[in-house]
């Protein structure tokens, strides 16, 4: 309560309330006060009422995909971690979108530990950020994420590679957030997603924090370091899904398109070889069917 409240009285809260919130229909701001009253956990998610809407969503999406799927873990990852304001929001989502969903989530951050490394071109912004930017209070940090949350310190280039030969396929990634600032550091972060298809679940949800900034654009930043991995990546795809914005109640809300989908097109479940299913059969309402549906010609 005390950070939402901290969160309430910075100007630029007001601002995004203003602009995103008031801007909706009337009805929908006002069912939401019952929503935030009395609504269950993924009810606030759906009314955006959780703060970082978009780790919320992430993690209680990708929780109850591997629900589905029979399985009891999920990891996400939050790149770029500075103060650790992000981390700690994710580690306290994860407390509730376990309680919700009985899915364990393994959280894990990747900071340089001192923050930004130097800029290496125009793509990086240096206009916005440079060397030693959003430092980290280390010792602090670590007090308050111990066996909540583990982090890993280094350049993302030096430390991804082992991540990822430890990860574990049960505990498949299933949502990470970009928040590294440079077009070179973004670069590396997508190293991650030539991983093996296992380590994922087959849509994986990925944030990108600084997309909507205006000097940004496909030349530059996260922009172009996607474009750069889809071209490389034949069988991988990180994707703005243009329909998700229909899928969810408040649209204003900027973090709708800041959430991109990474496909993981050889993933096991998308095989032409995958094992049997359920024959799919569809209804018609115009047809009278005795018996059972699925044995109509
Ligand atoms: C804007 S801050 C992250 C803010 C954080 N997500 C939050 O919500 O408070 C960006 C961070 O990315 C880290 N970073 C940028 N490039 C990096 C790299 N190549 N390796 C490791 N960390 C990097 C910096 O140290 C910096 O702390």
């Amino acid at each position: 309560m005390n950070y939402l409240l901290k969160r309430l009285l910075e100007r630029r809260s007001w601002k995004k309330i203003y602009k995103q919130r008031l801007t909706e229909p009337f009805h929908l701001n006002f069912i939401s006060v019952f929503v935030y009253l009395f609504g269950s956990f993924a009810n606030k998610v759906s009314y955006d009422l959780v703060i970082r809407p978009q780790y919320a969503y992430g993690i209680l999406t990708a929780a109850m995909e591997a629900k589905k799927r029979n399985m009891t873990k999920i990891t996400v990852i939050e790149f770029g971690v500075a103060n650790g304001g992000g981390l700690m929001n994710m580690i306290k989502i994860a407390k509730r979108v376990t309680k919700s969903t009985g899915v364990i989530i393994d959280i894990y951050g990747f900071d340089t530990g001192k923050g930004m490394p130097s800029p290496v071109d125009f793509r990086d912004h240096p206009e916005y950020y440079n060397t030693g930017d959003f430092p980290m209070n280390r010792e602090l940090l670590e007090k308050n994420i111990k066996g909540k949350a583990k982090m890993i310190y280094g350049e993302i280039s030096d430390s991804l590679k082992k991540f990822t030969l430890d990860l574990d396929p049960n505990s498949p990634i299933g949502f990470v957030s970009v928040d590294v600032d440079y077009y070179s550091s973004t670069k590396d972060v997508l190293e991650l997603f030539k991983s093996n298809s296992n380590l994922f679940l087959p849509l994986t949800y990925v944030y990108f924090d600084d997309i909507f900034m205006s000097h940004h654009n496909s030349k530059s930043v996260e922009l172009l370091a996607i474009k750069e991995f889809n071209d490389s990546t034949p069988l991988r795809n990180i994707e703005y899904h243009h329909f998700f914005i229909n899928q969810r109640i408040f649209k204003n809300a900027q973090w709708v398109k800041q959430l991109y989908f990474l496909h993981v097109l050889d993933h096991e479940e998308r095989s032409v070889t995958k094992k049997e299913r359920n024959q799919r059969v569809l209804d018609n309402p115009y047809l009278k069917f005795k018996g059972n549906k699925k044995q109509f010609n």
